[in-house]
C-alpha cells in the first residue's frame, strides 16, 4: 500500500472511530429559570453506561456488569430536573465550592472573617443554598483512545454564595475501556479563596433501588478518622481507628458495626465521616466496596487527602427516582475530599487556593467483578 492509501485508510479508520464512538446527547428538559439542560450518555466497548447532566454536573445514572455479565445501574438518581432542583440528597452532584460543613457558615482567611449562608442547621453544607450541585455547567463532549469524555466549566462568580474570588472550575468525566470512571478536577481563582471539590454518587452495587447496602463489604485505606460534634463539625481531632468500628482496614460489612453502641455512630447516625487517608496525597486506592451477591466490585482511587463515608442515613424514603424509593440506608456515598471544616482547622491540610495557584486532583471510581465464594 503506498502512502497516499495508507493515509486515506487511516483518515477512514479515525473517522468511523469517531462516529460510532459519538457521545449522545438528548434534552433533559428546562430549569426553573428557563434554561435547557442535557443528558450525556458515556459507553465503553465493554457496555458500560454513564449518564451525566449538566446540571449540577450530576451522575444520572452508571450500567455496570455483575460477574454473569448482567447489567444494572447502580446510581440512585431522579428523572427530571425539577427533582434535581428541588430535592436535596445531592444524588450524583459536582460539590462546590466547599464540600461537606464549615461551622457557623463562618471561615477566616488572611485575617478576614466570611460568612457564607447555612443550609445545615447552623451550619453550611455542600457549598450553601445554591451549591454547585444546583448550577448549570457549560459542556463539550469528546472522545479519544483513551475514552468517551465529558468536559463541564462553571464560573463561580466573586461573592457567589459569600465565597472571595471568580473561581473557574473545570471537571472533565472521562469513561474508559477498563472500566473506570475518571473525574478529573482543575480550578483558579483571581482572589485567595478556599475550596473543596467531590462527587455524591450514591451506589448501590446489587442495582439502584435494591434495598439497603449493609452486606456490601468495604475497605477504607486510613489509620485514623475525624471525629465530629453533634452538628457533625470535625473537633479537629485525627483519631486512630484501631479497636473502634471505623477501622475499615480489613474489608467487613457495612453493617457489621453499624449499629454499635459508639458515640461517634450516634453522631453520625451511622458511618458519615471523613477518614484520613493513608496514601499521603499520592494516587492510590482510598477504598475498595464488594457486593457478595452480585460479585460487583468498586475500588476508588484518588489523590485526595480524604474521603466522606456516607451510608445513606439521612434517606427515608421521600426521594423517589428511576421507578424506586430511596429508604433508609439504601446507599452509599465514597466522597473523595479534602477535609470537612478544615479553613476552622489550622492542623488539617489547606484548603486554601490563591491566584496563580492551580487545583488539580482525580479521582477515579474502578469497577471490576469478584467471583463467587
Ligand atoms: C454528608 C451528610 C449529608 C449528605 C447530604 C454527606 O456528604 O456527610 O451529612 O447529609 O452529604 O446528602
Amino acid at each position: 500500500m503506498n502512502l497516499a492509501r495508507l493515509v486515506v485508510v487511516l483518515a477512514l479508520m479515525f473517522t468511523f472511530v469517531m462516529t460510532v464512538s459519538a457521545i449522545d446527547k438528548k434534552p433533559f428538559g428546562k430549569t426553573s429559570d428557563g434554561r435547557e439542560v442535557f443528558l450525556y450518555t458515556l459507553k465503553n466497548q465493554n457496555g458500560m453506561e454513564v449518564v451525566i447532566t449538566n446540571f449540577g454536573g450530576d451522575v444520572v445514572s452508571m450500567k455496570a456488569p455483575d460477574r454473569d455479565g448482567k447489567y444494572a445501574d447502580i446510581a440512585l438518581g431522579f428523572d427530571t430536573v425539577a427533582d434535581y432542583e428541588k430535592q436535596g440528597p445531592y444524588f450524583g452532584a459536582l460539590i462546590g465550592r466547599y464540600g461537606n460543613r464549615l461551622a457557623g457558615g463562618k471561615f477566616t482567611l488572611d485575617g478576614k472573617t466570611y460568612q457564607v449562608p447555612t443550609n445545615d442547621g447552623p451550619n453550611a453544607l455542600h457549598g450553601g443554598k445554591v451549591g454547585f450541585d444546583k448550577r448549570v455547567w457549560d459542556a463539550k463532549e469528546s472522545s479519544d483512545a483513551s475514552g468517551q469524555h465529558l468536559h463541564l466549566h462553571y464560573l463561580s462568580k466573586d461573592g457567589e454564595e459569600g465565597f472571595p474570588g471568580n473561581l473557574n472550575a473545570d471537571v472533565t468525566y472521562t469513561l474508559d475501556n477498563k472500566n473506570e470512571l475518571r473525574i478529573d478536577y482543575l480550578a483558579t481563582t483571581d482572589k485567595d479563596t478556599v475550596l473543596n471539590l467531590t462527587n455524591h454518587t450514591y451506589f448501590n452495587l446489587k442495582g439502584q433501588g435494591e434495598g439497603d447496602i449493609l452486606e456490601h463489604q468495604i475497605m477504607i485505606n486510613a489509620d485514623r478518622f475525624t471525629p465530629v460534634d453533634a452538628h457533625l463539625i470535625p473537633t479537629g481531632e485525627l483519631k486512630p481507628v484501631e479497636g473502634t468500628p471505623f477501622d475499615l482496614r480489613k474489608a467487613v460489612a457495612i453493617g457489621a458495626h453499624i449499629n454499635d453502641d459508639n458515640e461517634q455512630l450516634k453522631l453520625g447516625r451511622g458511618y458519615d465521616h471523613n477518614w484520613v487517608l493513608n496514601t499521603g496525597g499520592k494516587m492510590a486506592t482510598a477504598a475498595k466496596v464488594v457486593e457478595p451477591t452480585t460479585g460487583r466490585v468498586l475500588e476508588v482511587l484518588t489523590d485526595q487527602p480524604g474521603i466522606q463515608f456516607y451510608t445513606g442515613n439521612f434517606l427515608d424514603g421521600t426521594a423517589k427516582g428511576k421507578g424506586k424509593v430511596y429508604n433508609y440506608r439504601n446507599g452509599f456515598c465514597l466522597e473523595t475530599q479534602h477535609f470537612p471544616d478544615s479553613p476552622n482547622h489550622p492542623n488539617f491540610p489547606t484548603t486554601e487556593l490563591k491566584p496563580g495557584q492551580k487545583f488539580k486532583s482525580t479521582t477515579i471510581y474502578r469497577f471490576s467483578t469478584d467471583k463467587k465464594k
